[in-house]
């Protein structure tokens, strides 16, 4: 069939090429309105760009401001008697209170799919005991739920963190720093160094 304008396709080719989502702009037949298809496919400007592995977010973002919010009070049994460290000044508070964001976005960023697990360079540091990033990755894939809902624990204990930061309670505080670390080990346990190798189901 000879390559045709739009207006002259029949109805039938007409409601198939929608269908199949082709664009009708045959060369020489632009219809005024229509503007020229960019060169780069849309799914490249609306999907997300997962840059940083699933380590450098370990290294970069999650670890140190878990750090932050563990050291944050320290209680220590000296001669002396309790030797008690806390936040204090405004700006103690605001730095917990950045950390806990991190920790609440973080949970997010850990949900993005097609972020690497590691970079290429990247190998198991206790071969036998935590699993190499190609093994995770497929237990990621065969997990996906799981993962997802680790990955939610994150968030929703940085959101009672970040709570807990701006009403300055150091209870919520000391709350919220153990059950992030409760939320770290149950997704390091399961998915980087199992103590078994998987049966694929997808059980939490
Ligand atoms: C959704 C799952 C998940 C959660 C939740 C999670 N991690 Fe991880 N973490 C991983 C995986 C997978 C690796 C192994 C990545 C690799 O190095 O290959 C890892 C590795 C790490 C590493 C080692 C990075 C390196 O240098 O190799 C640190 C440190 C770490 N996590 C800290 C934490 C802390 C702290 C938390 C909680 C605040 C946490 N993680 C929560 C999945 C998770």
């Amino acid at each position: 069939m000879p390559l045709s304008c739009p207006r002259a396709l029949s109805a039938q080719s007409v409601v198939i090429a929608i269908l199949l989502l082709v664009p009708l702009a045959v060369p020489g037949c632009r219809q005024p309105g229509t503007t020229a298809s960019p060169a780069a496919s849309p799914d490249d400007e609306t999907r997300f760009q997962p840059t940083a592995t699933v380590e450098d977010l370990m290294r970069s973002l999650i670890d140190p401001a878990a750090d932050a919010i563990w050291d944050a009070v320290v209680i220590r049994s000296t001669l002396d008697g309790l030797d008690e460290q806390r936040p204090e000044t405004d700006e103690d508070w605001a730095a917990l209170e950045r950390s806990a964001l991190h920790l609440v976005e973080a949970g997010n960023l850990l949900r993005i799919e097609g972020r690497a697990i590691a970079g290429p360079e990247s190998v198991s540091e206790m071969p036998g005991i935590d699993l190499d990033p190609d093994a995770i990755a497929l237990l990621v894939a065969a997990n996906a739920d799981s993962w997802g809902r680790s990955a939610r624990e994150i968030h929703d204990v940085g959101v009672l963190l970040l709570a807990a930061t701006r009403a300055r309670d150091v209870d919520a505080l000391l709350k919220g720093g153990s059950r992030l670390q409760v939320a770290c080990e149950s997704c390091h346990s399961r998915f980087w160094y199992p103590p078994m190798p998987s049966t694929g189901e997808d059980e939490p």
